[in-house]
């Protein structure tokens, strides 16, 4: 049988509990959010298959559990990952802080040459801000990471750009939405 994909990439999502990865994971798969927290028991995963550069890439994402109960069986998918994704909120301090617990984690656990990104979510949260944009980036460049701020809610910035996308060499409408949506994705793969 043919395969169906180019590449495949297996990425982890790991922050403490109510941060917001699930609602992430789910904005890039299904484009939509949900407002109730459903907190995730152990593991989840969803894959997708994206176009990139003209190659198909397929992603295989690892969605944990941030509750303490729960770190035995979250660690042991550590290893399996190519990049992994350290997500915070923007508007909770303590998030903030254990990120340096979540990259010790990750030394201990994951190999060691894994692609980490930092993710301060909930940035459309702006009047409950308890982390400056600033300080994400500082932290990021303290461990040599990329760093984005993000917004699973959000679909502030949504504007028509036109794009040659696809092989039909027809212009394609695509929002930039989606192409950060991809670019998001891109940044922890590459
Ligand atoms: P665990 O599964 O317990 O580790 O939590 P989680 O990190 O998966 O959090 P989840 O994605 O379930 O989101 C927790 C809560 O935050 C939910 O009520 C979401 O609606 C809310 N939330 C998530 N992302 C955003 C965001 O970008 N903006 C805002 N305003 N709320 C968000
Ligand atoms: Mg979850």
């Amino acid at each position: 049988m043919a395969k169906t994909y180019d590449y495949l990439f297996k990425l982890l999502l790991i922050g403490d509990s109510g941060v917001g990865k699930t609602c992430l994971l789910f904005r890039f798969s299904e484009d939509s959010f949900n407002t109730t927290f459903i907190s995730t028991i152990g593991i989840d995963f969803k894959i997708r298959t994206i176009e990139l550069d003209g190659k198909r890439v397929k992603l295989q994402i690892w969605d944990t559990a941030g509750q303490e109960r729960f770190r035995t069986i979250t660690t042991a998918y550590y290893r399996g990952a190519m990049g992994i994704m350290l997500v915070y909120d923007i508007s909770n301090e303590k998030s903030f802080e254990n990120i340096k617990n979540w990259i010790r984690n990750i030394e201990e656990h994951a190999s060691s040459d894994v692609e980490k990104m930092i993710l301060g979510n909930k940035c459309d949260m702006t009047d409950r801000r308890q982390v400056s944009k600033d300080r994400g980036e500082k932290l990021a460049i303290d461990y040599g990471v990329k760093f984005l701020e993000t917004s699973a809610k959000s679909s502030l910035n949504v504007e028509e750009t036109d794009n040659n996308a696809g092989g039909s060499g027809k212009p394609v409408k695509i929002t930039e939405k989606k192409s950060k949506r991809i670019k998001f994705f891109k940044c922890s793969l590459l």
